[in-house]
């Protein structure tokens, strides 16, 4: 198999050298038919299919573990195409050969053959900037979905109330603009106001625990969970003092107490509501624990590692922090918050959580 990925890999760069008519093209493709037929007979099969699942290539049900340099290329190379599942079957032609490699290689149409089915997400090479599916696809949150959290915040502040059941709806806004575009996880924000900072920090921490959860699968009701919990993490810092939030430099003393104390009193806040979703309320009470367990806040009788959503929570909620442009604090790069971050796996935050979100951070990062 791995002999037929890298002779495919081959004969597509060499179709991109060379005409069709080529003879040097006329030998790469006589070399895949026979390896085709020689994996196929040694399997005893009359089809091959490879199946694209993000970086990896999985074969016939099978993740294929070799890591080669032609099987990256292979992968690249449906990839680009939009191509996530290529069915090769036992009788491929000369012909159909020739016109698979044109159409892997030099963007001709892809169309399925006898022995040739291709299974397409999207064919990228038609794109038009100025089509306004297109356009419609990349776009962000719209502004509208932030007023209502910015309305929300706002209402807090002033009576004490959190319109759940309207954020509920926007999370819900949120996952189908993820859906449609993995821009929407970076953060938002660029320069906000005092006031606003615990808005944005909050919608942003929702989006980045959104694409952490759906890389894992995690969908549905339970996502939108997710999504919620994230979004009211810091829910306790409206009952913060203005004066104290938005202090300088480091906190000391009782104005750091009183800071810390926006865990407890978000977890306290949320669990008094009405149908309050209960992963929100722990969320507000986990997310500055450290994964290893040591002493942070708020102090807990039994050391224990914080829940899954809420590791999730504590990664989004340090990179969005240190990400932000604040009145008071220069941003740092993504990718030097990508390394801070590294550094405090294993400690802090979970070391597999942080690989994971620095490779969505920068697989985002690369569509813009
Ligand atoms: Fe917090
Ligand atoms: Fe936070």
């Amino acid at each position: 198999m791995e002999t037929l990925i890298t002779l495919i890999a081959a004969a597509v760069t060499m179709r991109t050298l060379y005409p069709g008519n080529h003879p040097r093209l006329g030998q790469a493709v006589s070399h895949v038919l026979i390896a085709l037929h020689d994996a196929l007979e040694n399997q005893k099969r009359d089809s091959v299919t490879f199946l694209i699942v993000g970086e990896d290539l999985v074969v016939d049900q099978q993740v294929f573990r070799k890591s080669s340099l032609s099987q990256r290329q292979f992968v690249q190379l449906l990839k680009r195409r939009g191509i996530e599942r290529l069915t090769l079957a036992a009788g491929l032609t000369e012909e159909e050969t020739h016109a698979a490699l044109t159409a892997l290689a030099v963007g001709q149409p892809i169309e399925n053959s006898a022995h040739v089915i291709y299974g397409r997400v999207r064919v990228y090479l038609d794109e038009d900037p100025t089509n306004q599916a297109e356009k419609r696809e990349r776009r962000e949150l719209e502004p509208d979905q932030l007023n209502v959290v910015r309305e929300a915040f706002k209402r807090f502040r002033t009576d004490n109330k959190l319109p759940l059941e309207e954020m509920e709806k926007l999370v819900w806004g949120f996952i189908d603009s993820l859906s449609r575009s993995t821009r929407s996880i970076l953060p938002l924000a660029k320069l906000k106001e005092h006031d606003e900072y615990t808005f944005v920090h909050s919608v942003n921490v929702s989006l980045l625990v959104l694409g952490q959860a759906k890389s894992f699968g995690i969908d549905g009701p339970m996502l939108h969970a997710f999504g919620l919990a994230a979004l009211v993490h810091d829910i306790g810092k409206l009952m913060v003092p203005l004066t104290v939030l938005n202090h300088p430099g480091k906190l000391e003393g009782e104005h750091w107490s009183i800071m810390q104390s926006h865990a407890e009193q978000g977890a306290w806040y949320l669990s008094e509501m009405e149908n309050s979703p209960p992963m929100s309320v722990l969320v507000a009470y986990e997310h500055h624990l450290r994964y290893d367990g040591k002493p942070a806040y708020p102090v807990l009788r039994t050391p224990r590692q914080p829940s899954l959503v809420s590791r999730m929570t504590s990664i989004a909620d340090a990179y969005d922090a240190m990400s932000t442009v604040r009145p008071y604090q220069q941003p740092l790069l993504r990718a030097a918050a990508l390394e801070i971050l590294k550094k405090r796996a294993e400690s802090f935050y979970d070391p597999l959580l942080v690989a994971n979100f620095a490779q969505l951070v920068e697989a985002t990062a690369t569509h813009t």
